[in-house]
């Protein structure tokens, strides 16, 4: 019989192609926003699979409720949203997007730090504000990145390909703290291992790569902030919950780091009052991280294919809980 999957967001036309031509029946919700919790939990009734994003709720009450489901996919690498432990009770595979946008949103989190070094949103506002009168001798300036370091945390594949953006354009000096030691960073970036504090302590750029976990959420916060260098940079390409907004603000204000770059906030989106708005030394974009037509693509395909091959040959090449298709 024909398999039925939900998709609940507009995703690029790719996936729908993909999985049509597979033979399955695909229903979309065709609204530019997310979809409300209640109606996405009734619209998967009678479908067989899902393909949802981080905008969806996936929590335990949904996934008990919609246990029928056969499968269900990420369109993201992050999944912060699904609770993969209850998935994983009721055995139903959770498919993700690796590797999909590795390079589109390290050159966010690239093009972030050079922009909030040289406070370049502000600046580009100036002149929207009909402010730039001169070229000023001594005002408007910012801070060169040479020979700088540069501390990740979370060294996985996005880290890693920051890292590598900073060695090859600066000749940074790469820290990290990550949950196991990355022998390729090292050996190829002389990338040095460090703890949490010596990071915080050490950097002159912070740049955020790890999952949203209970372990991560808010670990950036008023005392981390304040061990941070005066000249630091606070880069946060990842998840909004990983740093405290509040102290981020407060530390700004007293001058605890310099600056900070973020296309990830908390809540999103971020309402257009907020203060770090209004900052000189901060540059804020509204989760474009994997928007790039090839990383969107390469997402939508990767999740098609999770949900093609586990009906084809029970397997997702994709898979965050692996276990539940032993
Ligand atoms: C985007 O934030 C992702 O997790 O892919
Ligand atoms: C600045 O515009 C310079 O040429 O140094």
């Amino acid at each position: 019989v024909q398999k039925t999957v939900f998709l609940s967001r507009i995703f690029p036309k790719l996936a729908t192609q993909l999985l049509e031509g597979a033979g399955f029946k695909v229903i979309s919700w065709d609204k530019e926003y997310p979809m409300p919790y209640e109606q996405l939990t009734k619209a998967v009734k009678d479908c067989d699979a899902l393909f949802c994003t981080l905008t969806d709720k996936i929590d335990s009450a949904f996934l008990n409720t919609c246990s029928h489901l056969d499968i269900i996919t990420q369109f993201a690498v992050g999944y912060d949203n699904i609770d993969i432990n209850e998935a994983t009770k009721l055995k139903i595979p959770i498919g993700y997007a690796p590797n999909a946008m590795t390079e589109a949103t390290a050159d966010v989190a690239f093009g972030l730090m050079i922009a909030t070094a040289r406070k370049m949103f502000f600046m580009n506002q100036k002149i929207k504000d009909g402010k730039w009168s001169h070229f000023d001798p001594i005002g408007h300036l910012g801070l060169e990145l040479k020979g700088k370091t540069l501390g990740i945390l979370g060294l996985g594949r996005i880290g890693m390909a920051m890292a590598k953006r900073c060695k090859g354009a600066y000749d940074m000096e790469i820290l990290y703290h990550n949950r196991s030691v990355n022998k390729r960073a090292e050996k190829e970036l002389g990338a040095g291992f460090v703890d949490f504090d010596t990071l915080v302590s050490q950097s002159d750029v912070i740049s955020v790569h790890c999952a949203l976990t209970p372990e991560t959420q808010g670990i950036f916060n008023k005392v981390v902030f304040k061990r941070m260098k005066p000249s630091s940079l606070f880069i946060n390409t990842a998840r909004g919950g990983v740093h405290n907004e509040k102290d981020l603000i407060d530390a700004l204000n007293k001058g605890n780091i310099w600056g900070a770059g973020l296309d990830v906030t908390n809540p999103e989106p971020m309402k257009p009052n907020n203060p770090l708005l209004l900052m000189e030394n901060v540059c804020v974009l509204p989760h474009i991280g994997s928007a790039t037509i090839t990383a969107r693509n390469e997402m939508a395909r990767m999740g098609a294919r999770n949900i093609i091959s586990f009906y084809e040959k029970g397997n997702v090449p994709n898979i965050v809980n692996p276990d539940v298709l032993k």
